[in-house]
């Protein structure tokens, strides 16, 4: 089952309710499935489980509050329920099924339900009467009708001893559930081939040494998984790094940039190019076959550099050019404005401009986690909000899809 699910992400909404603590090892099992979970929690589920158990096991903040700052500046309510693959309502109460049935919004839960465009997978779980009673039986009809899917609940004794159906879904059940919704949304670039290259290259002095740059690779593994999980054929085409590769795409492993533009000149045609990689721009013009050697006699050795090809510039203008051509720009000043300028020169269709300037407190987007980036079209550009590159990846992936889907290229 794992494969299938790897490198999606989940934002899980825990209703208030005593299976609330099933939620917990749903996260658990989920994240075991290298599936990101973003949780946020009721004010009545904060009274079931802990913020702190939920943001201890999903690894990330738990969002509680519509209008807290904090939560907002982090990521706004309407990209939380977009940046997700799935919207997993767990347990889902009457209160939760209502708002959504007849379209309120007045928390922040029932306001991601219904800002949300992905699909949302309901586990209920109340009592036996309260599932059965007219009210509820309507909004689990409008809501099935209006194409949300559910699981459960079961028959069973209930924490209130009453026997019937208003038990959850056990988490394996939820699991096996989530997997099947993800597989039926999966395929959105399905017969599409994607090229992703990422990390560093190392260009040689001699047999021991190189030029190369920080580089980590992880922005474009990300990618590279998402664009996998989306159902596209991907290859990655990567400089040297320390990432495990994705095991649903086809990896490449180059050292120099001439290897890397063969690399990916070989795979042509293909329908979308995502270039991530730190590419070297230069190169020692020889490479020596022994060990440069220290000799007091003489000056130090002089290095000269000849300049690689541009492997962007060189598929957006390949008579096999890939219909979608993404490259990036880092940049430590005028991010946006060098963007627009590189776009142009590179002829690429977008541009994910990051600031790689080392922030006030130290951190570097070279190596980190995280990016805040801008995304450069010939018609504008965006800011998106500081996110993990997991999420960078899977909001582009999202723009590639309603791109195809528009069929604007
Ligand atoms: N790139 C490439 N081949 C190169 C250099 C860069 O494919 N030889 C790609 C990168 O993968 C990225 C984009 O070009 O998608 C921009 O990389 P960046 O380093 O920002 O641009 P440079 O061309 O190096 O421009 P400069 O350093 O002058 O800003």
């Amino acid at each position: 089952m794992e494969p299938g699910m790897r490198g999606k992400s989940v934002l899980l909404i825990i209703g208030g309710g005593i299976a609330a603590y099933k939620s917990l090892e749903l996260i658990r099992l989920l994240r075991a499935r290298e599936v990101t979970v973003r949780a946020i929690l009721t004010k009545a589920g904060g009274e079931f489980v802990t913020p702190l158990s939920v943001a201890a096991l999903t690894g990330t903040p738990v969002y509680q509050d519509l209008f807290s700052l904090t939560d907002e500046v982090q990521m706004g309510h309407i990209e939380l329920s977009r940046a997700a693959d799935l919207v997993v309502v767990a347990p889902a109460t009457a209160d939760l099924m209502g708002k959504l049935a007849a379209g309120i919004a007045n928390d922040l839960a029932s306001t991601a339900l219904l800002a949300t465009d992905k699909k949302i997978l309901m586990a209920p779980a109340m009592n036996v009467r309260m599932w059965e009673s007219p009210s509820v039986r309507r909004s689990a009809e409008t809501l099935a009708k209006d194409g949300v899917l559910f699981v459960g609940p079961n028959d069973g004794e209930m924490a209130c001893g009453e026997f019937g159906p208003g038990r959850m879904a056990e988490p394996l059940e939820i699991v096996a559930a989530i997997e099947k919704s993800l597989a039926a949304r999966g395929g959105a670039l399905k017969g599409l081939k994607a090229l992703v290259t990422a990390g560093p290259t190392q260009e040689p002095l001699d047999p021991v040494r190189f030029l190369a740059n920080r580089s980590s690779g992880k922005q474009g593994y990300a990618i590279a998984r998402a664009l996998a999980g989306a159902g596209a054929d991907t290859v990655l085409v990567s400089g040297p790094v320390e990432i495990a590769p994705p095991s649903d795409v086809k990896l490449l492993k180059v050292t120099t940039a001439r290897e890397m533009l063969a690399a990916c000149e070989a795979e042509l045609p293909a329908d979308i190019a995502v270039m991530s990689a730190a590419v070297a721009d230069w190169r020692p013009d020889r490479m020596a076959n022994s060990t440069i050697k220290k000799d007091g006699e003489k000056k130090s050795p002089a290095i000269t550099l000849v300049e690689n090809p541009d492997i962007l510039a060189a598929l957006s203008r390949h008579k096999n050019r890939p219909r979608l051509v993404i490259g990036f720009a880092a940049e430590t000043d005028n991010v946006v404005s060098n963007a627009v300028a590189k776009r142009s020169r590179k002829g690429a269709d977008w541009i994910i401009a990051n600031d790689v300037s080392t922030k006030e407190n130290g951190e570097s987007v070279m190596g980190g986690d995280r990016n805040q980036v801008h995304l450069v079209t010939a018609t504008g550009s965006e800011r998106w909000p500081d996110m993990s590159k997991t999420d960078v990846a899977h909001r582009l992936v999202q723009h590639i899809i309603q791109q195809f889907q528009s069929e604007k290229i």
